[in-house]
């Protein structure tokens, strides 16, 4: 395993109240965008510190430097950087690097997908009862509804477990992989599941809206499952009324 020093305060940034950002989200996402430029002069790029509005047209990286920063500035050593290649808003290719772990997860359209060299494959978990899920709280952290924790009671009472690591791209990956066997996440942003969205077709899953439909970019409503649960996970949603 690699092993990073923790970060001093001096390097932690408040983009809201408890919103975070660090020089390492900032100095890798430097890093990226200049290195994808240098060799890719004609796509566009859009990272989450790098602003932008209109990025669901023609070719583009859609990148995360640092996703799980909350993690990073608290030592936790969940969290990663996400790359996507998308054209047209729809993702062809995703990697997701782990560095604490030393985790590497890519796909590409046809290409299957992959962990440091294995072909991934989703769970089989087909019952609810069985299934441990993954969620975030982005909607809660920014005050905007319907938010999450209606579902996530929902949830909890008809899974195995609920579980919030804190890396929304990592965790989508661990459903990719057949770690986790489904997630929910309301307003998360395109840098968070691109990537994972064509790792998870690519190991046999779905990623949808809550409906089954294509996550729309703006609303960030993000629904994953290894495909068998997508049914019964769609189904608590539809009772909720929150689609
Ligand atoms: C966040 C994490 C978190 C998810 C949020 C994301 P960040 O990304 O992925 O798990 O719940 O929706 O914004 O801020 O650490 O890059
Ligand atoms: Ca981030």
């Amino acid at each position: 395993m690699t092993h990073f020093s923790l970060l001093g305060q001096a390097e932690v940034f408040h983009k809201g109240r408890i919103d975070l950002v660090t020089v390492a989200d900032q100095e890798s996402e430097s890093y990226i965008k200049e290195a994808l430029h240098a060799a890719y002069p004609e796509i566009g790029f859009h990272g989450e510190e790098g602003g932008g509005s209109v990025y669901d047209q023609g070719r583009l990286f859609v990148a995360d430097p640092l996703d799980g920063t909350t993690n990073f500035v608290h030592g936790l050593p969940l969290f990663c950087v996400s790359i996507a290649y998308v054209v047209d808003g729809q993702p062809q290719a995703g990697v997701v690097y782990a560095p604490y772990f030393d985790e590497f997860f890519w796909a590409a359209k046809g290409e299957g997908a992959w962990h440091d060299g294995r072909r991934i494959h989703v769970s089989t978990t087909a019952n609810l009862v069985d299934a441990e899920l993954e969620f975030g709280f982005s909607c809660v952290r920014a005050g905007l509804k319907p938010d999450t924790m209606p579902i996530a009671s929902d949830f909890v009472y008809r899974a195995q477990c609920i579980r919030a690591l804190g890396s929304a791209a990592l965790a989508l990956c661990y459903v990719a992989d057949g770690r986790f066997d489904g997630f929910w996440e309301y307003y998360i942003r395109p840098w968070d599941w691109a990537a994972a969205q064509i790792i998870i077709e690519e190991a046999g899953g779905k990623l949808t809206d809550f409906r089954g439909g294509p996550v729309d970019w703006r609303t960030g409503r993000v629904l994953a499952s290894n495909g068998l649960l997508h049914e019964q996970m769609m189904a608590v949603f539809a009772e909720r009324h929150q689609n």
